[in-house]
């Protein structure tokens, strides 16, 4: 039996499917949500929140706005800090950052530094909770004129968002014996599925494959499959299949275009393992966009990190928040805007002379951002 809530969820994706037929770039995030307002301010512009991030974050985002505005982008960008406060002794978001997406319903965000260890929540963790964004949608597509060993990856991966290996239940039994509890479901996985479903119909794929663990995982993985089955047959044009997590890592290291026709779907930590192993196969996480799509809120980010090592140095890349704004454009319906960057982007890096370190090149960030305004 389908709840409700998911069936409302994706009856809004389905509609917008309807509305915008299949757009085959795997940048492209051409499902709606109804979180979009796609309210536009006195001025004529859409609100944007923007959170510039730590580290890397706030040169890239600099990067990405002044590509925009080249682009005539109609944005406004509200930029919020989301340096954790502490509210009723958990620590939380600043409320009025929580209130610019909440009435934005639309994020650009850079990448947050979590410490690692105890007592710190993870800030990612916390934005994906408070908005609801149940569904991490990554494309990852070989990039003409980058060369790497594989130049057919075209994988597009959804990751649950939510719950999973990351429900943060943990506890110490007795000294040295701790447990941590993978927590899976049926509304969560239902919710996910009829996503990806979607979304392969909004890609003009005509394939979803679950990624799971259900030969061990015989409960928590089995219910997650269990669901993706009930949910494909409301998709009867879309076929089903499913794969091991370890079958999959095999094939997608040998043969990439396996998964060229395919919508994968997978509990939340596989997502995060394959969607990175993914990136090295395009040539690293500085290419690799996502979208966190959500109820009440989408949030669209790159997959990589802070880039501690690099800050500040005009080094970094910001390819992969721009791909992620440009898959933010089109969640927004600007695809003329969103075509246009995407162009200009893609032949920067084809031409090669004006290429980041991490691509080999010997360009500064902002050598790279004017290459590419310069071709809009
Ligand atoms: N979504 C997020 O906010 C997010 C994701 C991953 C990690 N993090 C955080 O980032 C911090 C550092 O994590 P990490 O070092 O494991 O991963 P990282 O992604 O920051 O860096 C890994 C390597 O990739 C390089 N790199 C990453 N992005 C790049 C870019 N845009 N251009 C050029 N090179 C780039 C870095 O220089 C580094 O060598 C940690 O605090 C971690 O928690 C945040």
């Amino acid at each position: 039996m389908l709840s409700n809530t998911a069936k409302g969820a994706v009856s809004t994706v389905q509609n917008a499917t309807k509305t915008n037929g299949n757009r085959s770039a795997s940048t492209a995030a051409s499902t709606l949500t109804e979180a979009f307002n796609a309210e536009k301010n006195a001025d004529g512009n859409y609100t944007v929140t923007l959170i510039p991030g730590d580290g890397i974050g706030p040169e890239i985002s600099r990067s990405v706005k002044a590509i925009f505005a080249a682009a005539n982008t109609p944005i406004e960008w509200e930029e919020v800090d989301v340096t954790p406060t502490i509210k009723d002794g958990k620590v939380s978001i600043p409320e009025e950052a929580i209130q610019s997406v909440r009435k934005s319903t639309v994020a650009l965000k850079g990448p947050l530094a979590t410490p690692i260890g105890k007592g710190h929540v993870s800030l990612n963790l916390t934005l994906r909770r408070t908005f609801n964004l149940y569904a991490n949608v990554r494309p990852c597509r070989s990039i003409q004129g980058y060369k790497t060993p594989y130049d057919d990856v075209d994988t597009v991966l959804i990751r649950e968002n939510t719950e999973g290996e990351y429900s943060g239940i943990e506890h110490e039994v007795v000294d040295g014996v701790v447990q941590s509890i993978k927590l899976i479901t049926r509304e969560a996985s239902e919710r996910v599925a009829r996503y990806a479903f979607a979304y392969a119909e909004s890609i003009g794929r005509d394939r979803v494959t679950a990624v799971h663990k259900a030969n061990i995982m015989k409960l928590a993985d089995g219910l997650f499959l269990q669901v993706c089955k009930e949910v494909s047959q409301d998709f009867p044009h879309i076929k089903f299949d499913d794969i091991l997590l370890d079958r999959a890592c095999l094939n997608i290291t040998a043969d990439p275009s396996i998964f060229a026709d395919t919508v994968m779907v997978m509990p939340n930590l596989y997502g995060d393992i394959l969607s990175d192993m993914g990136a090295g196969l395009i040539g690293g996480l500085g290419l690799t966009p996502s979208g966190n799509i959500g109820r009440d809120a989408s949030i669209f980010e790159a997959v990589h990190g802070t880039a501690p090592d690099i800050a500040g140095q005009d080094k970094a890349n910001s390819t992969a928040l721009l791909l992620s704004g440009i898959m933010m454009l089109r969640h927004m319906r600007l695809y003329e805007q969103a075509d246009n960057i995407e162009k200009a982007v893609f032949d920067t890096i084809a031409e090669g002379k004006t290429l980041t370190g991490d691509l080999g090149g010997k360009s500064s960030l902002t050598e790279y951002t004017s290459a590419i305004i310069s071709r809009l």
